[in-house]
């Protein structure tokens, strides 16, 4: 046990990553349903701050760690709730989940473009409220993923792992983002469309964008349009990156043909358009919940934590 270092887990952090942990230094955790007067409570004296989604890492939090913060590290591979220039300024390191949640989240992805593209939640609802009156032919009548044309909007790690997936059954794939990749373009036979082009080409798209001022709400009410009423969209990067009025607006009209979300602006928060809407299937940001996955995103928060207050660099550093 190290005596020099504390590490304040902001809410809860798995046994995984835990454990290791608790062998060497001191731990505090908030516990899930930490408020932000408790995080300040046990904050000051932090060596290394164990954040997640959900916590807001702002210049307050880390000024009440105190001077002895040499790192913050997310439990995620997102880190757009961490305030990064305000870490810079201070030296704070900050450290992310990349790779080990690649592929749960594009196979949840996956999972939430079937269920969008043949209206499952509709479907499901209307059978256990008793409405299901018998096979009907022209009823809950979707897309199917062979022969269609899925756009990806932003080629990493999980949007080309999902169009992996998405090529798999047999869909086209088109993609955007800065740049070409020509690994997706050789394996899969992508092309790479700007976003507009995209939309209009596609008949599900997928969001795989990190959340940032550039993408806040980058898919409204004309972008909707693009995807058209046959059209899917699905959502498991973040909740900023679609106007959730324009999406309850254009699922209500029949202007938008389907979404699956996984995500929301306000966490834990709905919108209760959303909730209401027709062809719209909804899931609590579950999109790296698999046993691998979410111990493999405690490991490396531990993983990264051992390694800076060690004195090393850690596996990965994001600032
Ligand atoms: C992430 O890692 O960014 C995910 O959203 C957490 O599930």
């Amino acid at each position: 046990m190290n005596d020099d270092h504390q590490v304040v887990v902001a809410r809860v952090l798995l046994p995984a990553g835990l454990d290791p942990l608790r062998e060497r230094f001191e731990v505090r955790e908030g516990g899930l349903d930490a408020t932000r007067e408790k995080l300040f409570e046990i904050a000051p004296g932090a060596s290394a701050l164990v954040a997640d989604p959900s916590v807001s890492v702002d210049a307050e939090l880390l000024d009440a760690c105190g001077e002895r913060l040499e790192l913050v590290a997310n439990f995620a591979v997102g880190y757009d709730n961490v305030d990064l220039a305000a870490c810079r300024e201070r030296g704070v390191i900050v450290t992310n989940t990349p790779d080990v949640l690649t592929e749960a989240t594009a196979e949840l992805a996956l999972a939430l473009t079937l269920a969008a593209a043949r209206r499952m939640s509709d479907a499901e609802r209307d059978l256990r409220a008793a409405r299901w009156g018998g096979w009907d032919p022209a009823a809950y009548r979707g897309i199917e993923l062979w022969g269609s044309t899925v756009g990806v909007i932003g080629m990493g790690r999980i949007g080309h792992r999902y169009a992996r997936l998405a090529h798999g059954i047999g869909a086209e794939i088109v993609y955007s983002g800065p740049s070409p990749k020509p690994e997706a373009e050789r394996e899969l036979g992508a092309r790479h469309l700007m976003v507009e082009e995209l939309l209009a080409a596609s008949d599900v798209v997928s969001v795989h964008a990190p959340a940032s001022d550039q993408t806040r709400r980058m898919i409204g009410a004309r972008q909707l349009e693009l995807i058209g009423p046959q059209g899917v969209l699905v959502n498991t990067s973040r909740g900023p990156l679609v106007d959730s009025d324009a999406l309850a607006d254009a699922l209500e009209s029949g202007a938008l043909g389907a979404a699956g979300l996984d995500v929301y602006e306000s966490e834990p928060e709905v919108p209760a358009r959303l909730l209401a809407a027709p062809r719209c299937v909804l899931l609590p940001h579950i999109g790296s919940a698999t046993v691998t996955s979410r111990d493999g995103m405690a490991r490396a928060v531990a993983d990264n934590v051992i390694a800076v207050l060690e004195g090393r660099e850690p596996p990965s550093r994001v600032a």
